[in-house]
C-alpha cells in the first residue's frame, strides 16, 4: 500500500470498551494512519449501555491517542461503513483460538462484499486475552469492581448502571 494513507475501521459493539479494544487501538496506530473505531448500533442485540453512552466512552478513552483516533457510529454493513469513511482495512482483534472461527466467517463474507478491503486481525497484550465486554459486565453486575479491566470513566458508568459503590 505504498504512498496511500491507511485508514483502518476498528468495528465492534464496544459495550462497554475495555483495557483490550484500547490495546489494539494503540497497535494500530503503530501500523496505520488513521483508526476509526467504529461502534455498531444494532437493534436487534440488548446492549446495556445504548449508542450515545458506548460513543462518549469511547470518545473518552481514545483522548490521548490524539486525532489520528476517530469513533463514530455505524448500522447495518461493515463494509459501506468502511467505505463511507474510506476505510481500506477492517481490524479485527484475535484473543484465542476460539474467537477464530467466527472471525474468520465475517472476515471472507467482508471480503465477498468489498474485495478490496483487507481484514487484518491483531493479537491484544497476553494480559487482556481473557478480558471481554461481556465478562466485565457479569463481574461488576454481581457487585465487584476491579480497576484493571475498564478505564475509570468506564467502571464509573457501570458502577451507576448496576446501582453499585467503590
Ligand atoms: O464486538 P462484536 O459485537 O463482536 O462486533 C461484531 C461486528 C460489529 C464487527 C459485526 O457484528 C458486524 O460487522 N456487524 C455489521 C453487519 C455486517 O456487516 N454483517 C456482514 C459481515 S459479517
Amino acid at each position: 500500500m505504498t504512498g496511500k494513507k491507511v485508514i483502518a475501521i476498528y468495528p465492534g459493539s464496544f459495550d462497554p470498551v475495555t483495557f483490550g479494544h484500547l490495546d489494539i487501538i494503540k497497535r494500530c496506530l503503530e501500523l496505520f494512519d488513521t483508526v476509526i473505531a467504529a461502534i455498531l448500533v444494532n437493534k436487534d442485540k440488548q446492549p446495556l449501555f445504548s449508542p450515545e453512552e458506548r460513543l462518549e466512552m469511547m470518545r473518552d478513552a481514545i483522548t490521548d491517542f490524539g486525532p489520528r483516533v476517530e469513533t463514530i457510529y455505524f448500522d447495518g454493513l461493515l463494509v459501506e461503513a468502511a467505505r463511507q469513511h474510506n476505510a481500506n482495512v477492517i481490524i479485527r482483534g484475535i484473543r484465542a483460538v476460539s474467537d477464530y472461527e467466527y472471525e474468520l466467517q465475517m472476515a471472507l463474507m467482508n471480503r465477498k462484499l468489498a474485495p478490496d478491503i483487507e481484514t487484518v486481525f491483531l493479537v491484544p497484550d497476553q494480559k487482556y486475552s481473557y478480558l471481554s465486554s461481556r465478562l466485565v459486565k457479569e463481574v461488576f453486575s454481581c457487585g465487584c469492581t476491579p480497576e484493571c479491566l475498564v478505564p475509570d470513566a468506564v467502571a464509573r458508568r457501570l458502577i451507576q448502571k448496576y446501582n453499585l459503590s467503590r
